[in-house]
């Protein structure tokens, strides 16, 4: 079985060589950390996002959708806090110049020294055979306890810092694990200092700080101003929520492992506005509600985990994420944020503007509390090529082997391929065209007579194609066609005229919806 790193490794060349994802700027050496998508990588982000809207706006009666602008009035940003709190400790190595964040030089540390445990684990296993029990030798084992305890003690010691942004603690801590940088492999490091993640421009038509704009860091923000507007148009009542998805901006220190984190990247977010008091049965919905979208994609559960979060954002008073096993590891794919009136009130103060809710049924009015689910639609492509693109040896034979994007059919970039058993017969290539322009009314599709069927089969296998439809001379007797499964290679004969009912069964999102 290929190793996680080479798993990666091919995924990323699949992405590239498919026509999925390609690096920002190519042809100049590229842009690290922004990406391009391509003709199918396009096709499946857009149905990633529609998955989303669809189970979010249209099968919620009180969920509307809005999409407001990337730049905001720069008092959003204050606000919000993000001018004063949206910073990574961010430390230099003056040998290599590279840049890092000192967090994630500590846990990056930390993790070897946790491999050293997992690597005592390993090796009693083997001793042990069948009889171990790996529970019991990781809490009585000493040497095992020697590394987590270090482990742990390390990290409650970074978090105790970040929290107090005690700088000069980060640093202490990379010094004395003696962190060396990868690159220049020296110990040379410059001081720990915050470093602000918003990208900034300016205004065409005024000068130096006033006409200083971001690019928003989160999408969430043109929600909470756009709060009452939306509540007052719309007649909602509370509980109700707001759904956006569009871009956002982060200068981020670390921006690695291809498209997981990016410097531009496309969010999906909603705000649920909540009466205070409320956010805790709200939040355990929202949990439950979001692990169960992942779960209908058929991603296998042992892939998805909560994570309680224990260093809470500054506007959060609970927050879980919903993490992907990555073939870098389990990480952030989807954060539930209790938002309290952190924003709406913040919002309210600095405007000066009420975004308050009248409440009809108490007579009272207030400012309400947010519950938000926020995925980024970047990771949720990679969480699916992650476990969708498998390699299989076709019937058992590891001489014959295929590799097979297993996306639901419904998100699959295209729905259908036509090809003409022989491209040098004219009927059946015309009888296979027909079909083609008939299809794709109704989904997007291809026709293609390029090559020979088991070369057509795979190019299709490569991109998640769920059916197959081959023309060959018995269509021109009886109108049948023989339509080939993707996932289990089997082949039917079909009607033309069943065509259209039995792809639109399989690709429909209602199944996923319901
Ligand atoms: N409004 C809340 C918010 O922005 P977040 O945890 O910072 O919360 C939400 O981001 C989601 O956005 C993450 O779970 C992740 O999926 C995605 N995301 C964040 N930063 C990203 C980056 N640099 N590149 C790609 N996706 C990112």
């Amino acid at each position: 079985m290929a190793q996680p790193a080479d798993q990666f490794k091919k995924l990323i060349a699949h992405c590239k060589e498919n026509g999925f994802i390609y690096q920002s700027s190519e042809i100049y050496d590229g842009l690290s950390a922004a990406y391009d998508y391509g003709p199918y990588g396009v096709l499946l982000k857009n149905n990633i996002k529609q998955y989303w809207w669809k189970s979010m706006v249209q099968m919620h009666e009180n969920i509307v959708g809005l999409d407001s602008a990337i730049f905001m009035h720069p008092k959003t940003w204050k606000a919000s806090g993000h001018v004063d709190a949206f910073n990574d400790p961010l430390i230099d190595n003056k040998d290599s110049k590279k840049r890092y964040r000192a967090d994630v030089l500590i846990e990056g540390a930390v993790d070897k020294i946790l491999a050293k445990a997992d690597k005592e684990v390993k090796k009693a296993r083997k001793r042990f055979g069948d009889s171990f029990d790996e529970k019991m030798f990781r809490e009585t084992n000493e040497r095992v306890l020697k590394y987590t305890n270090r482990g742990k003690a390390i990290i409650d010691r970074m978090n105790a810092a970040l929290k107090a942004e005690d700088m000069a603690d980060l640093k202490a801590i990379i010094e004395e694990l003696e962190i060396a940088c990868e690159v220049s492999g020296s110990k040379n490091w410059t001081e720990v200092r915050q470093f602000n993640l918003m990208f900034s421009t300016q205004l065409g038509n005024v000068a130096g700080e006033e006409g200083k704009l971001y690019l928003r860091p989160e999408t969430a923000q043109g929600i909470f101003v756009n709060f009452l507007n939306v509540q007052k148009t719309t007649r909602q009542k509370l509980p109700f929520g707001i759904a956006q998805i569009g871009k956002a901006f982060r200068n981020e220190i670390v921006a690695r492992q291809f498209i997981f984190r990016m410097r531009e990247f496309e969010q999906m977010e909603m705000q649920f506005f909540i009466k205070p008091g409320t956010q805790q049965k709200w939040f355990a919905y929202w949990k439950e509600a979001r692990m169960k979208w992942h779960l209908a994609l058929g991603t296998p559960e042992a892939k998805l985990r909560y994570h309680d979060h224990d260093n809470l954002a500054h506007y959060a008073d609970a927050a879980v994420d919903i993490e992907f096993q990555f073939p870098f590891g389990f990480k952030e794919l989807e954060g539930i944020h209790s938002r309290t009136d952190f924003d709406l009130g913040a919002h309210q103060e600095l405007s000066g503007k009420k975004l308050q809710y009248f409440d009809p049924e108490t007579k009272e009015s207030y400012v309400p509390y947010v519950l938000e689910t926020s995925i980024g639609c970047d990771r949720m492509f990679l969480a699916l090529m992650s476990h969708c693109l498998q390699e299989e040896a076709v019937g058992g034979d590891e001489n014959n082997k295929r590799d097979v994007l297993k996306l639901h059919p419904a998100l699959a970039p295209v729905k259908f391929c036509v090809v003409p058993l022989k491209r040098n017969e004219p009927k059946l290539v015309e009888t296979a065209k027909n079909i083609f322009k008939q299809l794709k009314f109704s989904f997007s599709g291809q026709y293609d007579d390029t090559g020979s069927i088991g070369k057509l089969y795979r190019r299709q296998d490569a991109i998640g194609t769920p059916f197959c439809i081959t023309v060959d001379f018995e269509t021109l007797d009886n109108n049948t066609v023989t339509v080939r499964e993707r996932d289990s290679m089997e082949q039917e004969r079909v009607d033309i005229d069943g065509l259209e009912k039995l792809i639109g069964e399989r690709v429909d999102m209602k199944g996923l919806l319901a």
